[in-house]
């Protein structure tokens, strides 16, 4: 039996979609624990009342980014992870941090990386007026939102879109690529070669996805 610890700042739809997910497929993988950086995360409610072991690390206790990660990283240690997925955390976490992790550490962004790295990615999109936006499972490596790319799925940029319809038609993506991406990486299957993900007998178009089987252009 694999072990995951999921990290997460807020409300928690991706753990709840990997833990779902997990359950539904008969993963053979413990959820070991669900760890907020924040104690008021909505995520940690509904990982409590399924019995999946919680904490808090709450960042506002600690001084400096490495003070930090160091306690953080020794409350994951606790569960031996086979992996540790990031979802929704919202703490940019330091070198040390990500080597010691380096491999196992995976994160779900809201764009097609590399385009819009860092925060209001779906602002970025409706302000440099991209038809095809979507949402990036990656292994987490130092430099932030760049690591190599397990899985993506695209959507279209709608006429009357806002932020709101945009992250939400982005968000069933990710509840969709982040599971897929995860079960690899406990299963093994996840080669990387020069930065680029291979992911063992699965056809490179199944780690690619869309909304909609054609992506519109314009609207
Ligand atoms: C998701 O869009 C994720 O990609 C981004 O923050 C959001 C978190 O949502 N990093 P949730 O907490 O998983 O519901």
């Amino acid at each position: 039996m694999k072990s995951l610890v999921i990290l997460i700042s807020g409300r928690g739809s991706n753990m709840q979609a990997i833990v779902e997910t997990a359950a539904r497929e008969n993963w053979p993988v413990s959820i070991a624990a669900v760890v907020s950086s924040r104690p008021d995360a909505g995520g940690l409610g509904w990982a409590r009342e399924r019995g999946i072991p919680t904490e808090t690390v709450d960042h506002r206790d600690y001084a400096s980014r490495e003070a930090f990660d160091t306690i953080l990283a020794q409350c994951i240690e606790r569960y031996s992870p086979d992996a540790l997925a990031l979802a929704g955390f919202m703490r940019i976490l330091t070198n040390d941090f990500v080597r010691r992790f380096e491999g196992r550490l995976v994160n779900i962004h809201p764009s097609l990386l590399p385009s819009f790295p860092g925060l209001h990615t779906h602002r970025q999109a409706l302000e440099q007026g991209v038809k095809i936006h979507g949402c990036t499972a990656h292994f987490v490596t130092a430099k932030l939102d760049h690591g190599p790319i397990i899985a993506q799925a695209a959507v279209p940029v709608l006429g009357g879109d806002d932020e709101a319809t945009l992250a939400l038609r982005v968000l069933a993506e990710e509840h969709r690529i982040y599971p897929w991406a995860i079960r690899w990486l406990l299963e093994g299957r996840l080669v990387v070669e020069k930065g680029v993900v291979r992911v063992k007998d699965v056809d490179a178009s199944n780690t690619a996805a869309s909304s909609q089987s054609r992506i519109s252009v314009g609207s």
